[in-house]
């Protein structure tokens, strides 16, 4: 998609579809005025006829309407006003284009971008409506269609979009919105993708080789993958024991990206990369299984924000980190009782091989050591307990530094791609003692996400980290199944927001 960005009246825009708000009831957005006035009150009296009255989710598609340079003019329902939140903002722009999606035209001037975003006492600014609107919109427009034998031509015909603004002195802030939605967008995208692959094909080595190819399109980003031998003589056992009962090779991919000042320290991203989780032997019911190609969203959105930050040549230090496995039963699987030592020298005592997340991210969050991190972001579809919790949502957040926990909440508000945070006091340690090792894998039925979490925080005391339980966002099921992308521009938000 294509997009610019213009300053200039509405009723002048030459287009297929100019697109225009209308709020609850039946009042006229500062551009939907001009066009009433330009066409000499026709608006207002096709609105009489009751046909729309605002509410959000609700649109008319108009032609030929007199005095108007524009062939169509879509009306958005945009609700009340004085209620016009982010929330609804992200709405409104996402039935935009998905109504223009059913018009045939090829291109379209949006004046959405022009609406006055509440936020507590503040509005928000041309910046944030225009980034947002690119994000969104592209995200609206995804398809994963590359699999298919027929109809793999995108169904989409749009392909430009003009963006107006009010004023002529936003110019420079809309196009940096565009140049850093569209990164974000395509970070989105990558993250989409990857996870969307079925997981014959998403295997851990095809990860390992989508991070090299990464690597060779982005002169910023340096890749290093290293195998089991390598990381057996690292001795993450822990890692290892979680792939010893597939055929396919567990990997653990490096990816570093170098914006930063020379010395500047890295905030490393670890991202879990199941790359098919069947529980191993104690496996998983059958209803559903296949969703559990996406439990390696975590790692998905570490590539995807990778590539929008390397895209974004944001001034910052990141190296994402991915171990990747297949977690199988099988003759050389893990058994449940087995005692494994971590790369930190911790033994492990696996009750149950279906909680094989904190396995992998365990070793590789002490692997993380070796970078002298500023801060670590773990990112995981970990605990079936968050989506309980927090249900599609929200992310579950847990961390041992309070200014890192705020930051990313912040991140998350901002773009809406949130966070909660749960706590991560001290009482729930002891459910995961063991009596045969240093601790167990599993902390029984009650508070899953947060023993979840007490699990990686003894791998992680040397540094400021949080976690990120993403099971309920990474991906969305039913008739809309697919993976979200999220937390990449979470995750992008923070990173920005650090730089400044
Ligand atoms: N990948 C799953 C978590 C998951 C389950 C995410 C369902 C999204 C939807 C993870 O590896 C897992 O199986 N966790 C177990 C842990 C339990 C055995 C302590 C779970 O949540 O049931
Ligand atoms: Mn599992
Ligand atoms: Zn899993």
């Amino acid at each position: 998609m294509d997009f610019t960005i213009k300053c200039g009246n509405p009723e002048k825009q030459r287009s297929a579809c100019l697109v225009v708000g209308l709020f609850e009831t039946r009042r006229l957005s500062t551009a939907a005025k001009a066009i009433d006035s330009a066409s000499k009150k026709h608006l207002s009296n096709i609105l009489k006829r009751g046909d729309i009255n605002g509410k959000i989710g609700q649109s008319l598609l108009l032609h030929d309407i007199p005095g108007i340079s524009s062939s169509r003019i879509l009306l958005i329902g945009c609700g009340k006003e004085k209620d016009l939140s982010p929330s609804h903002y992200r709405k409104i722009v996402k039935n935009s284009i998905n109504k223009l999606k059913t018009t045939g035209a090829t291109e379209a001037v949006s004046c959405l971008t022009e609406l006055n975003i509440k936020t507590g006492d503040d509005s928000k600014d041309e910046y944030w409506k225009i980034r947002q609107f690119v994000e969104i919109s592209q995200s609206t427009l995804y398809e994963f269609n590359q699999l298919k034998s027929k109809n793999k031509k995108p169904k989409n015909k749009l392909r430009k979009l003009v963006l107006m603004i009010p004023e002529r002195k936003d110019f420079s802030a809309g196009e940096s919105a565009i140049k850093d939605g569209t990164a974000i967008a395509n970070g989105v995208s990558l993250a989409r993708d990857l996870a969307n692959m079925p997981p014959n094909i998403c295997t851990p080595s095809y990860l390992a080789d989508q991070a090299k190819k990464l690597g060779r399109a982005q002169k910023s980003i340096k890749v290093t993958v290293l195998d089991e031998a390598a990381m057996k003589k690292l001795g993450m056992e822990s890692l290892l024991s979680v792939s010893q009962g597939s055929r396919q090779p567990a990997k653990l991919i490096t990816m570093e990206y170098k914006g930063g000042k020379k010395d500047e320290k890295p905030v490393v991203l670890v991202g879990k990369g199941v790359t098919f989780d069947t529980g191993g032997i104690s496996i998983k019911p059958s209803a559903a299984m296949d969703e559990m190609k996406f439990d390696m969203c975590g790692a998905a959105s570490v590539f995807g924000t990778i590539t929008a930050i390397a895209e974004m040549r944001l001034p910052i230090h990141v190296i994402g980190v991915v171990p990747t496995v297949e977690n199988m039963p099988g003759g050389e699987a893990t058994r449940p009782g087995d005692i494994y030592t971590s790369m930190s020298g911790q033994t492990i005592e696996v009750l149950n091989t279906d909680a094989e997340g904190r396995l992998i991210l365990c070793d590789a969050l002490t692997y993380s050591e070796r970078f002298d991190p500023a801060a670590v972001i773990d990112i995981a579809t970990l605990t079936g307990a968050c989506v309980v919790a927090l249900g599609k949502h929200a992310s579950g957040l847990l961390s041992n530094h309070d200014p890192l926990a705020r930051e990313i909440l912040d991140a998350g508000e901002n773009t809406g791609d949130r966070a909660w945070r749960l706590p991560l006091w001290d009482e729930y340690q002891s459910q995961i003692d063991s009596p045969f090792a240093d601790m167990a894998n599993i902390g029984g039925r009650e508070a899953g996400t947060i023993t979840a979490a007490c699990f990686l925080s003894r791998f992680t005391k040397k540094f400021h980290w949080a976690h990120l339980d993403i099971a309920g966002t990474a991906w969305l099921t039913g008739k809309n199944k697919g993976a979200t992308g999220r937390p990449v521009p979470m995750l992008v938000q923070y990173l920005i927001d650090r730089c400044s």
